[in-house]
């Protein structure tokens, strides 16, 4: 049987057959935890590409066991995503008179908001008990999010890759260096690129608007020329908007050594979403994504639905990050006891609009490294005349 070949440096720095990495996704609010674990990161590595687990919505004792089923399944390197946020909403300490709730950090005219919410949508409120209980358990999850214990758990298992989805991961950089874990940091500027590049990461994955998830204004197109020339000689790899050979071809003319895809591994068998959210990103066009603060307090890009449409005519300002998160659980609870998971967080790309089925994820990695191959081989020299005329 043969292979196609495809190889930029990005390759040989992180040691994959084809220059296809596997975005790391994290979690959805209200959802089943990150989409991309262990199944789906293993089935891209062992095709040829870097897998890489969405860690953020990992404790690090349960990252830990996430990396070990990773190796369990394939012996290829893969990566762990984490985000390395710089402004998070600090949340209150206990002060004299007895405990402080993160309740009292949020503002009545949000409270208001959900309200309004659940009264357009017909959610019930939840009884007092189990608001409490829902409060401890949301605050629970959100003290898990300690990125400094899970990098040491990245750096104990001596993971081959280390990736950066908001922030600057620098105070790191060193000691991954030092177990020979590469560190790769997501932007969506070139700001943030010039900057992540002079902390030494290993290359820069130069995000676009069109992406899913959090992301930021500027236009693939636009962003990653740009952001090419502004690091070299650190390689560049393009996201946002890349699902096939054709966006493969293009980020390489672009001048990136390879690609960073999310939203084309969601319909995926091995994506860890629900069907529900696998049926809505098939379904969806390319106008059906829409960039909100609401689950995160950070722009977002989701397949929209009317909650989100709603939120955003409420014009109210979204709470910083981490404080954001907490406050709208109460509102995703309301929406799963009403049963209406279609108006929960569904996270994805522009680009949702060209996938119109749920494959294995060694189909969509092969797929696009044949047509890529394809391409730079047979049809664009025969689409594009080139030469020098007299
Ligand atoms: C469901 C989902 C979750 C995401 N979670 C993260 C995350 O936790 N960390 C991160 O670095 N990027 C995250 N992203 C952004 C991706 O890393 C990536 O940059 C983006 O998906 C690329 O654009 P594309 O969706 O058009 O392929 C997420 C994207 C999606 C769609």
């Amino acid at each position: 049987m043969t292979r196609p070949v495809l190889r930029t440096r990005i390759c040989d720095l992180l040691g994959m057959e084809y220059p296809i990495l596997l975005a790391g996704m994290g979690p959805a609010a209200g959802g089943v935890g990150p989409a991309a674990t262990a199944p789906l990161v293993a089935a891209v590595s062992e095709a040829g590409g870097l897998g890489v687990i969405g860690g953020t919505g990992f404790s690090a004792d349960d990252l830990r066991q996430e990396i070990r089923q990773v190796r369990e399944r394939t012996s290829k390197p893969f990566g762990v995503d984490l985000l390395f946020p710089s402004n998070v909403a600090p949340m209150p300490k206990p002060a004299n008179g007895g405990a402080r709730s993160w309740r009292d950090l949020v503002p009545q005219q949000c409270w208001d908001a959900l309200d309004e919410l659940r009264r357009q949508f017909n959610l019930p409120t939840l009884p007092p008990r189990d608001r409490e209980r829902e409060s401890e358990r949301a605050l629970r999850s959100f003290r898990m999010f300690d990125v400094k214990a899970q990098v040491q758990v990245v750096i104990e298992e001596r993971v081959p890759v280390l990736a950066s989805g908001l922030g600057n991961p620098e105070p790191f950089i060193a000691e991954c260096h030092r177990v020979g874990t590469k560190v790769i940091s997501v932007v969506g500027n070139v700001k943030n690129a010039r900057r992540v590049a002079a902390s030494g990461v290993d290359a820069v994955v130069a995000q676009g608007t069109e992406g899913g998830g959090h992301t930021g204004r500027i236009g693939t197109l636009a962003l990653v020329p740009q952001a090419v020339d502004a690091v070299a000689p650190v390689p560049v790899i393009a996201a946002g908007g890349i699902a096939d050979g054709r966006g493969l071809v293009a980020a390489l003319a672009l001048g990136a050594e390879g690609v960073w895809c999310g939203t084309a591994f969601l319909a995926t068998r091995e994506a860890n979403l629900t069907d529900l959210q696998k049926s809505q990103i098939v379904a969806a066009t390319e106008e059906d994504t829409r960039v909100t603060r609401i689950w995160s307090g950070k722009t977002m890009r989701n397949v929209t639905n009317p909650l989100i449409e709603a939120w955003e005519n409420l014009g109210v300002k979204a709470l910083p990050m981490g404080l954001q998160g907490l406050m709208i659980s109460d509102l995703v609870v309301s929406a799963k006891v009403a049963g209406r998971e279609d108006l929960l967080m569904n996270a994805a790309g522009q680009i949702s609009g060209m996938l119109r089925e749920v494959q294995p994820a060694r189909d969509v990695l092969a797929g696009m490294v044949g047509q890529a191959a394809d391409l730079l081989a047979n049809q664009m020299p025969k689409r594009v005349q080139t030469g020098v005329v007299a």
